[in-house]
């Protein structure tokens, strides 16, 4: 059954897709094809810690401000990635080793940011990657990083809590990848991440949903039990599921638009019917629209060369296949 998301007025799933800043000056028809298709547009990148803040002196809010600008202008809405995150910590952060002194940088910069989007941001990835990436192997739950190292795992706490001040309507999301398939690995740190939930619930920490990343590996399998009762544990918590990074990572099928977008039908076709099968999710977040932008050409290109078929709009912007399946389910 469907559940009315807060996400839209009329129940039914909202669609949203993570814009690159960079890009919106260029190409008009790259602006359009969210306009078209989105009811929600959030900027990729322009949000990130090392971005807003490169340097201490220095905060640059133009970029984000103008992808909020554009979708609230367009009467979509947007939502914010990300605080606490390895990737994007400055250099000038990391080289803080007083704890006192790291919990008030990070603290004054979710407090500040969140506030200057107060009530234009539906929601926060307020904690992004903190699972540690194979905790079975590397015996340990969390990922090692610098906000661990300084903080302890109490530097997520210490997060949400800042986020909840700085906008307390704002949806405060725990979002991590490789939650999504089949094993004891991927069942780990779907633990962990229930792990997390249960703590910040009881020390009184406010938690509104867990993100699915959703970056669909061709060459995993994903577990439809697993994730349905995953969504169950979650709902039995109060806390909602929505996925934030859908995209395809197609190493396996022969190369090839036929063979490539098949793959990635079935695999969304798998996905959706996980996510779903217990009740709607509240919202589903592609990230990015069209193939001729994606951090996947760039970081996770095929072994073999052959063009990279992220998204659910090709290079020449049309449709694929799995774009209608999603829109049918949404
Ligand atoms: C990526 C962006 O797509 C790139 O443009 C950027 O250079 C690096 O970050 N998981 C995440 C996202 O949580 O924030 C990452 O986005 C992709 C993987």
């Amino acid at each position: 059954g469907r559940s009315r998301s807060a996400y839209a007025a009329d129940g039914r799933v909202p669609f949203g897709a993570a814009i690159q800043t960079e890009l919106m000056n260029g190409d008009p028809s790259y602006r359009e094809l969210f306009l078209k298709n989105c009811d929600l547009v959030m900027p990729m990148n322009a949000l990130k810690f090392s971005l807003l803040r490169p340097t201490r002196d220095i905060w640059d809010f133009a970029p984000a401000d103008k992808v909020v600008d554009f979708a609230l202008g367009n009467g979509k809405t947007t939502r914010g990635t990300c605080h606490v995150w390895w990737g994007a910590t400055p250099d000038w952060v990391k080289a803080i080793e007083s704890p006192s002194e790291a919990e008030k940088v990070l603290v004054e910069h979710i407090e500040r940011v969140g506030d200057r989007y107060k009530g234009k941001l539906r929601g926060w990835d307020v904690a992004n990657e903190v699972v540690a990436n194979d905790p079975l192997y590397e015996n340990r739950s969390l990922r090692d990083t610098y906000w661990l190292r300084v903080l302890g795992p109490r530097h997520i706490p210490i997060a949400f809590k800042a986020a909840a001040n700085a906008d307390p309507a704002a949806d405060l999301v725990l979002n991590d990848y490789d939650l999504e398939y089949q094993g004891p690995h991927y069942d780990e740190r779907r633990t962990i991440v229930l792990s997390i939930v249960r703590q910040l619930q009881d020390a009184n920490v406010k938690i509104d949903a867990v993100g699915l990343q959703g970056h669909l590996y061709a060459d995993k399998v994903i577990d439809v039990d697993a994730i349905d009762r995953f969504h169950r544990d979650l709902d039995a918590l109060g806390v909602k599921l929505i996925v934030t990074e859908l995209d395809i990572i197609d190493w396996k099928s022969p190369a090839g638009a036929q063979s490539q977008d098949k793959t990635a039908a079935e695999l969304v076709t798998r996905f959706l019917d996980a996510v779903f099968a217990f009740k709607a999710p509240e919202l589903v977040v592609s990230w990015g629209l069209t193939d001729r932008y994606s951090w996947v050409n760039d970081v996770m290109p095929r072994p073999d060369g052959a063009e990279s078929r992220p998204l659910p709009f090709d290079r020449a912007l049309l449709p694929k296949p799995w774009f209608e399946t999603l829109r049918k389910r949404l």
